[in-house]
Parts: C-alpha cells; sequence; structure tokens
C-alpha cells in the first residue's frame, strides 16, 4: 500500500462520529513528556529514540509487539518515591504491576522494598536477591502452602486479610517455631475515584476487613492473643489510578483512630501504618497526576495531626505504589498490518499485538495515547482506532486516537505508559506468544524477558 492518506476516514474539522476522543493534539509528532517516559525524544529528523537507541533499531533488533522499559526512568521514579517519602518511611513496590528478576534487583538497588501477592512472585523476589525481610506478603486467599513458604523464608510482614488467615497464619507460625510479624488489612469505607474493578476499600467487595461494625477491632483483638503473631500495624489499600489524594487522607484518618481505639482497649500503640498504592498516571495528556512528594506530604500531615489528637506517637508510615513506578516507563511498539477506513466512522488500525498483550481497554475501559514512531510525519491527523489481531470486536488497544492520514502498513506506532498491568496481565488468548520485555539504557537494549516460543506454548501441552 502506497503511503497516501486514506480518503474516507474522518479528518481534522469533519464532524466526527460521538465517542471518547478529544480534539486532535495540534502536532501529531510531539511525545507528551507526561504519558512517555523520560528518556523518549524525537530527533530533529523524525526519528523516536529512547534511553539512547532509535526505536526502529530496537524494533529489527527485538521484534514487534515489545514493551520496552526505560530503565533510568524506573530507576529515577523509585528514587523519587524513596526520597519524598524520607528515611522514616518505607515503599514497597507492588510487584503485581509488573516483576521480573531485573526488576526486583533494581529495587533492591534503589533501596525499595517489595510487595507480593503470590507464591509466584514470592519465588522471583527471593531468587533475585531481595532480602526476606524486605518483602511484604499480600491477599486475600493465600494458600497454606504459600504462607508456609513465606514464614519459612522470613518475610518482613504478612497482611493479613481475613479471620481464618489470623488463624492459619498463627498456626503455621507456630509449628516453625517463629512469630510472625503481621499487619491486617481493613476497609475503610472510602469511595474511590476509579474503575469498580479496581477500587477495593468499600465495603462490599473481597478485601481486608471492615472497620465497620467493629469487625476490624475484633480481628486486632484476636491477632493480638495469638503467640504466633506480631501485631505491627494497620494497613489500607483504597484503589487504584486515583488522582486525588482525599480518599487517602480519610484512610488515613480512619486507620489512626482505630489506632487510638486499639491503645484504649489493649494498651498497645501499634507502630506501623500502611496505606497501600493507587496513585494514578498519566495515560494521554488528560491526565493529570499526583507527584510522590505531594502524597507524602499530604500523607505526613494527616497522620502527624491525627496522632497529635489522638495522643499517640506517629507511626511509620508505608506505601505501595505499583502503576506510579513502573507504569510511565515503558511503552509497546507495534507494527502496522492493515488500515481499514470505514466511511464516515473512522479508521481501523491492526497491529501484531492486542489484548493479550494489554488488556486494560477491554477490561476496564483505558484510554490509551499513540504515536507513530518509526518516522514523522506532516499528514492531516486521522481519527483511528487501534485494534490487535484477536478474534473478537472488543480486542481494542487504543479507542480513540489520532494518528497521521498518511499511516501505511509497516509503519511502527507506540502506545506510551503500558509499564503497569499489560505484561503482568498478558495471555496466550488464540495462542498469541507473550512479547518480550527489553530494559533500554544509555544505547543498548537487553531482554529482561524474553519473547515466548511456540515451544513454550507447546511444552505445557501434554496431552
Ligand atoms: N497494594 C495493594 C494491596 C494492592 O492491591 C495494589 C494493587 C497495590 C498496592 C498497587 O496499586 P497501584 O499503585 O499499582 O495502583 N489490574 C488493574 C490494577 C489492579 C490493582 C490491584 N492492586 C489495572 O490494570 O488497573
Amino acid at each position: 500500500m502506497s503511503r497516501s492518506a486514506h480518503p474516507a476516514g474522518p479528518r481534522h474539522g469533519d464532524v466526527l462520529p460521538e465517542g471518547h476522543y478529544t480534539a486532535p493534539p495540534t502536532d501529531l509528532n510531539a511525545l507528551d513528556p507526561k504519558v512517555w517516559s523520560r528518556t523518549v525524544t524525537r530527533t530533529p529528523d523524525g526519528k523516536v529514540t529512547v534511553g539512547g537507541m532509535e526505536v526502529s533499531r530496537l524494533a529489527e533488533e527485538f521484534g514487534t509487539p515489545a514493551y520496552f522499559l526505560d530503565e533510568e526512568d524506573f530507576r529515577a521514579r523509585c528514587r523519587a518515591w524513596r526520597d519524598a517519602f524520607g528515611a522514616d518511611a518505607d515503599v514497597f513496590y507492588a510487584g503485581k504491576a509488573f516483576l521480573s528478576r531485573a526488576v526486583v534487583r533494581w529495587l533492591h538497588e534503589e533501596g525499595l522494598n517489595l510487595d507480593v501477592c503470590s507464591g509466584g512472585e514470592l519465588t522471583t523476589a527471593l531468587d533475585a536477591g531481595m532480602p526476606a525481610e524486605r518483602i511484604a506478603f499480600h491477599g486475600n486467599n493465600k494458600t497454606p502452602e504459600e504462607i508456609e513458604r513465606a514464614v519459612a523464608a522470613g518475610v518482613g510482614h504478612i497482611v493479613l486479610d481475613s479471620f481464618q488467615e489470623i488463624v492459619r497464619v498463627a498456626h503455621i507460625a507456630d509449628r516453625l517455631g517463629t512469630r510472625q510479624r503481621v499487619q491486617i488489612r481493613v476497609t475503610v469505607g472510602v469511595e474511590a475515584h476509579t474503575h469498580e474493578f479496581i477500587a477495593t476499600a468499600h465495603e462490599d467487595q473481597k478485601f481486608g476487613i471492615a472497620l465497620a461494625g467493629g469487625e476490624a477491632a475484633e480481628a486486632v483483638r484476636r491477632a493480638l492473643k495469638l503467640d504466633g503473631l506480631e501485631l505491627v500495624g494497620i494497613h489500607s489499600h483504597i484503589g487504584s489510578q486515583i488522582f486525588d489524594t482525599a480518599g487517602f487522607e480519610v484512610a488515613a484518618r480512619r486507620v489512626v483512630s482505630l489506632l487510638a481505639e486499639i491503645r484504649d482497649e489493649h494498651g498497645v500503640e501499634l507502630p506501623e501504618i500502611d496505606l497501600g498504592g493507587g496513585l494514578g498516571i498519566a495515560y494521554t495528556s488528560a491526565d493529570d497526576p499526583r507527584e510522590p512528594h505531594e502524597i507524602a506530604e499530604a500523607l505526613n500531615d494527616i497522620v502527624t495531626r491525627e496522632c497529635a489528637a489522638a495522643g499517640l506517637a506517629v507511626p511509620r508510615i508505608s506505601v505501595e505504589p505499583g502503576r506510579a513506578i513502573v507504569g510511565p516507563t515503558a511503552f509497546t511498539l507495534y507494527e502496522v498490518g492493515t488500515i481499514k477506513p470505514l466511511e464516515g466512522l473512522r479508521t481501523y488500525v491492526s497491529v501484531d499485538g492486542g489484548m493479550s498483550d494489554n488488556i486494560r481497554t477491554a477490561l476496564y475501559d483505558a484510554e490509551y495515547s499513540v504515536a507513530l514512531v518509526s518516522r514523522s510525519s506532516d499528514a492531516e491527523p486521522m481519527l483511528v482506532r487501534v485494534v490487535g489481531k484477536h478474534c473478537e470486536s472488543g480486542d481494542i488497544v487504543v479507542r480513540d486516537a489520532f494518528l497521521p492520514a498518511d499511516l501505511a502498513p509497516g509503519d511502527l506506532i507506540a502506545v506510551p505508559a503500558t509499564g503497569a498491568y499489560c505484561r503482568s496481565m498478558a495471555s496466550n488468548y488464540n495462542h498469541a506468544l507473550r512479547p518480550p520485555v527489553v530494559a533500554v539504557r544509555e544505547g543498548a537494549g537487553r531482554v529482561i524477558v524474553r519473547r515466548e516460543t511456540e515451544e513454550d506454548l507447546l511444552r505445557l501441552d501434554v496431552g
């Protein structure tokens, strides 16, 4: 196909169909630093680079689709969180956002701790050398086997999520002749302003033990009686992709008031509170995320104030950002395969990946942006929907975006801010091969998770 415009697609200035899209950007070649990782730039000759490497060269070397992770940006974000919270607080990276051995080593080197929520994440963390005492183990239904491995490894915290688990962890610790440091996860009754599936502090959901009705106070009573447990704190995580600090502040206030109740009833001041993760990032230029230091100031202020009012010593605060660290550091690179202009509607651009490497658009109606990165273009903006190659019409990567009208098969396009919950939620739907994760730094790319092969698929198929 030639690089000519696709005449049927809507153009800048046309009356466009109803949808999520906003007005076309004035410069399609611009790369908004809000959504692209720190070292991404477009050179004067139109080429996009990351970590000093030209994206087209990365595609030649590592293929597409692939996730390219800006290591310098990842490390800088770790340091920003660590510095914002300072030496009297702990930052736990939430491994569910994206975890690999290289990531564990970077976290370790940058002085962060790590949250895991499954035996698989625990194994990865320990295997890559994260000291067990810097690991916290989460989850609403940890198996006895997982609990036993975590206790035996000596993880720093287990976050208790139910009444059954209080007893299970205590028994396992007794049996192993140890005392496990634990926190109790409470639901504070906050309605976080985010997608229903990623809000976690309202009462009608599966996580934690409700503050309401005295449930959390009862959990504390039981935990304090068990020899196998050393109850050190209260944990709250209100949800994910949240932009405003108000929900965190309400949660902090309610957690501190539970600490005061515990002190009054048991004469014990628990030394820690964990306020979870959930800070939102920019997926499109319309998003306006808070910086780590703003979150740190807001949380420190509210906890200090509430503790002073309750006559409590200020506990050690911890937070668990996942998306806010890794999300903005990676983009997914795709090659354009087919282009279908639909008269009066939009142009469908099909790429060589899809819902198997980014399920978030289909699952949460997530919005993303996209740019042509193998060259620049002065063509008019064209309203597109970027779709994958899977057998579903819901296989949408970017619902509404503008790309230059001279887009052609073979062009490379990239979707930024795919570092979190894309590779970690990737699937083999349609026997797709999950893409590699390539860390880019100082002019070189290094595969940290390799591309799956058809042999990998067949290896599991033992029938
Ligand atoms: N701490 C706890 C206890 C969590 O459950 C989570 C996320 C985090 C921390 C990290 O949250 P973050 O800072 O990454 O927002 N798959 C969904 C997100 C699910 C989040 C689950 N828990 C998505 O793609 O948006």
